[in-house]
């Protein structure tokens, strides 16, 4: 990973339920972890496509055919995608988009009645299989969202539908959440403001990719807390959390991987040891986060060393790593480690069974026992090639395939996924042979 990886989030519900709020809640917080944010909506995003948005939207127009509305919508989010979203994403940014294909699925298919077989034939044909990392469904009663949107302003053309096509909107995309539970997330937009933001957290911090820094950040959020919780966590309310959850606490600072560059290097090290030294707010912490920091360069990490050897007064100096065996010994004899252990085997299925993946068993084992990990794996189809791989070899060994056959099955997948199979199905092999239970294999 050269640098955080491309992360692709839309929202969506109907009128009113506050996705544009919440939206601008979460670029602030993603942004002070030190991810790039672009927010986008549909249908628009390009000069193109916001004109055809216009088109769409202007209630001075006579309706258009169904069709009509459908094809020019798909042509926007063509261009939306190939000129905003996935360039975004290819640079390592969060993509946050304020609606997306499931919007024509509920709008178009359910509410106005197109067939959802055919939206599905044109969104394959448009799309390939593209569609967001997750997706935050806000739901809400009708009746409050519209509620909502007519304090707000004066409605457009949709907004003036009856409240029944608002109905089938929302039980639309309640279907679509239950079709694909992995993705779309269903939160309960009828709290406060803060508390549908923290539901949202929640929700996204599950995404790999977007969850591994969190946890330092957590920690960090909670030694400014003024309000800490019997849990130990930030309560998320008081001063200090609205400062650090809008990236403005002067005294925390993460440090991360520059755009485009593969290591922390030294030049990063030093701003931040300065601003370690720098004065700070009375009686507060100063906090520098390194994340990751199994990437320094080897000068950054002699850089920090020093530091560590005589850390600045009221300092802390917060390294995350996924694989601390790579931060020189030095600087790991001067830390305090903290492991964050994966979950039990027992709780780690139980939350992936309620995400809703099948073989949660076997994506767990191959994951090394980490549910993000392993939601990875059933999400990229690796996990059908794993068991191909597996099943091959099980077939080479009982005489069913010949090694010809078994190897070009491995040829189809990258040499890197096949060497820590095999290191594991060796490991599966030896313990099987001393008859300790292995995970089911189909
Ligand atoms: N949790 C909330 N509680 C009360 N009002 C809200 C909440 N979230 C948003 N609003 C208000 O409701 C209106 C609609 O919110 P908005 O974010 O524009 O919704 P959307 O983009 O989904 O149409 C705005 O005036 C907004 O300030
Ligand atoms: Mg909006
Ligand atoms: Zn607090």
């Amino acid at each position: 990973m050269n640098q955080p990886m491309g992360r692709f989030v839309s929202f969506e519900g109907s009128e009113g339920v506050g996705k544009t709020t919440q939206i601008a809640r979460l670029k602030r917080r993603l942004e002070s972890l030190g991810r790039t944010v672009v927010t986008t909506r549909e249908p628009g995003g390009t000069e193109v496509a916001e004109q055809i948005r216009n088109l769409v939207l202007d209630k001075t127009m006579p309706p258009m055919a169904p069709d009509t509305e459908l094809l020019l919508i798909y042509a926007a989010r063509a261009e939306h995608v190939a000129r905003v979203i996935k360039p975004a994403l290819d640079d390592g940014a969060v993509v946050i988009s304020d609606r997306f294909a499931d919007a024509s699925m509920a709008y178009q298919g359910f509410a106005r009645g197109i067939d959802v077989g055919r939206l599905k034939e044109l969104n394959q044909w448009v799309l390939g299989g593209f569609k967001p990392d997750v997706t935050v469904l806000l739901d809400m009663p009708v009746q409050v969202g519209m509620e909502r949107a007519r304090a707000r302003d004066t409605l457009d053309r949709f907004e003036q539908e009856e409240i029944g096509f608002f109905e089938r909107v929302r039980q639309g995309y309640l279907s679509l959440a239950r079709e694909d539970p992995d993705r779309v997330k269903i939160v309960d937009a009828n709290g406060s403001v803060d508390e549908v933001a923290s539901a949202i957290a929640s929700v996204v911090e599950g995404v790999p990719g977007l969850g591994k820094e969190m946890f330092g950040r957590a920690f960090s959020q909670s030694l400014y807390c003024q309000n800490l919780q019997d849990n130990e966590e930030a309560c998320g309310s008081c001063a200090s959390c609205h400062q650090f959850e809008a990236g403005t606490l002067s005294d925390f600072r993460l440090l991360t991987l520059e755009e485009g560059h593969a290591s922390i290097g030294v030049e990063q090290i030093r701003e931040t040891i300065e601003f370690l030294t720098l004065s700070h707010e009375h009686g507060r912490k100063k906090v520098a986060m390194l994340w990751p920091a199994d990437r320094m360069n080897i000068n950054a990490a002699n850089s920090l060393l020093k530091t560590l050897e005589e850390p600045a007064g009221d300092s802390l100096i917060i390294l995350v790593a996924s694989q601390p065996e790579r931060l020189p010994v030095t600087i790991r004899s001067r830390c305090q480690v903290v492991s964050i252990p994966a979950p039990s085997r027992t709780n780690a299925l139980a939350w992936l069974s309620t995400q809703g993946y099948e073989n949660a068993d076997l994506a767990l084992a191959v994951a090394g026992g980490a549910p993000l990990a392993a939601v990875h794996f059933s999400e990229d189809a690796l996990l059908a090639s794993f068991d191909a791989v597996l099943g091959s070899l099980v077939a080479q060994v009982t005489g069913q395939r010949s090694m010809q056959e078994v190897i070009s099955v491995w040829r189809q997948v990258d040499v890197e996924s096949l060497l820590d199979w095999m290191v594991l199905i060796s490991e599966w092999s030896i313990l099987c042979a001393n008859g300790i239970e292995q995970p089911s294999i189909k």
